[in-house]
């Protein structure tokens, strides 16, 4: 079976800073073996992409080692909305975090934030990370002021009940949901793991869960939120919050296809041509994983790409398996093995990334 390259809106390649978890290089040799052929960076590195500087060193590092292509968030502190504005044509979106997770950034009181919606040019998203009552405020502001708001992780019933309130007033808002929190609940937390089971948002009730399998209809997008920590972070004194997912995140949807609980054609709605309209990403040209339904697959009983090293899966037994992914024209993943070298993903914000 044959699909077109999945793109992921939301991963975490913890470069600079964090190399240790993760880097370009290993980030997308972990989206290469998951069926990915593009993915968008998130802001919170060390030190964070909040600015000019931090942002065309981000870029220059995703250049050099990426192995698929590629997009950056810029990152939204308490005063950075009018130096953020001329970045944006260049940036993947504008990311915004209005509840604490892991890394320095948070904007949580109101004249910030409508600075930022304000200043913020039309056409690219702002994401933001927001739980319970902060996606409200999330959603009065981009109805206020107009701008496109994607909202991160939406994990909870009561969540996904107002993306589809909002949805029926057609207001500009869209929404991801993880397949962690599609396939997981806080039932499983024990069983994960203390320390390994941290993730914000935290891992929520089964009738979440539940809920978001309901509202499947209003769910744009499935992103990893894949936010390597290695075992010995996850498992020490201080466990950060954040699951690996690019490698395990096919495997489980294509695995749930196959139950008949998401159609083929809803799967690559939310992998490819969502992400693709909503962040306005070029088609690259003779792009596509080619994938088999029937191989049976125990997660993480296998080698990973990614840093991390573990994954919240491991033990659950699948189908659907990544055979081949070729990125225009060549092959970047075969059988287990990475063949794309570091430095040949594109920047899809290059003017001649839409060229192909
Ligand atoms: C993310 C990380 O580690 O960068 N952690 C997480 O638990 N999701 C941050 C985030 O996406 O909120
Ligand atoms: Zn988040
Ligand atoms: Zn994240
Ligand atoms: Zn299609």
């Amino acid at each position: 079976m044959r699909l077109p390259g999945l793109i992921d809106v939301h991963v975490h390649m913890r470069e600079p800073g964090g190399e240790h978890k993760e880097d370009w290089a290993s980030g997308t040799a972990a989206a290469l073996a998951g069926g990915f052929t593009a993915v968008l960076a998130m802001p919170n590195t060390r030190p964070p992409v909040v600015d000019e500087e931090s942002f065309v060193q981000a870029r220059a590092a995703a250049r050099a080692r990426a192995r698929c292509d590629h997009a950056q968030y810029v990152g939204a502190t308490s005063d950075n909305a009018s130096a953020l504005a001329p970045l944006a044509e260049q940036a993947a979106g504008l990311k915004i975090y209005l509840d604490p997770s892991y890394g320095p950034l948070r904007v949580d009181r109101l004249g910030p934030l409508h600075q930022h919606f304000a200043a913020w040019p039309g056409g690219r998203p702002i994401a933001v990370h927001a739980e319970g009552a902060a996606v409200a405020t999330a959603v009065g502001l981009a109805a206020a002021t107009g701008r496109p708001l994607h909202l991160c992780h939406v994990s909870r019933r009561e969540e996904i009940a107002l993306v589809r309130a909002a949805k029926e007033r057609g207001l500009p808002v869209t929404c991801e949901v993880t397949p962690h929190n599609l396939f997981l609940s806080e039932r499983d937390a024990r069983a994960i793991g203390r320390g390994l089971c941290e993730v914000r948002p935290p891992l929520a009730t089964p009738a979440d869960c539940a809920a978001l399998w309901d509202n499947l209809d209003v769910i744009d997008c499935f992103a990893t939120d894949h936010a390597p920590h290695t075992y010995a972070e996850k498992t020490g004194a201080q466990p950060p919050p954040g699951f690996p997912g690019l490698e395990t995140a096919l495997p489980l949807l294509l695995n749930a296809v196959r139950e008949g609980r998401l159609g083929l054609e809803d799967l690559v709605a939310r992998l490819h041509h969502n992400p693709r309209r909503i962040f306005g990403l070029p088609l690259p040209p003779d792009t596509f994983v080619d994938v088999d339904l029937a191989a049976a697959v125990e997660l993480g009983s296998e080698p990973l790409q990614t840093r991390a090293g573990w994954t919240p899966f491991a033990g659950l037994k699948v189908r659907g398996r990544v055979r081949r992914v070729v990125v225009r024209g060549r092959e970047a993943f075969r059988d287990g093995e990475i063949l794309a070298l570091p430095g040949s993903g594109r920047d899809l914000r290059d003017a001649a990334a839409s060229r192909g």
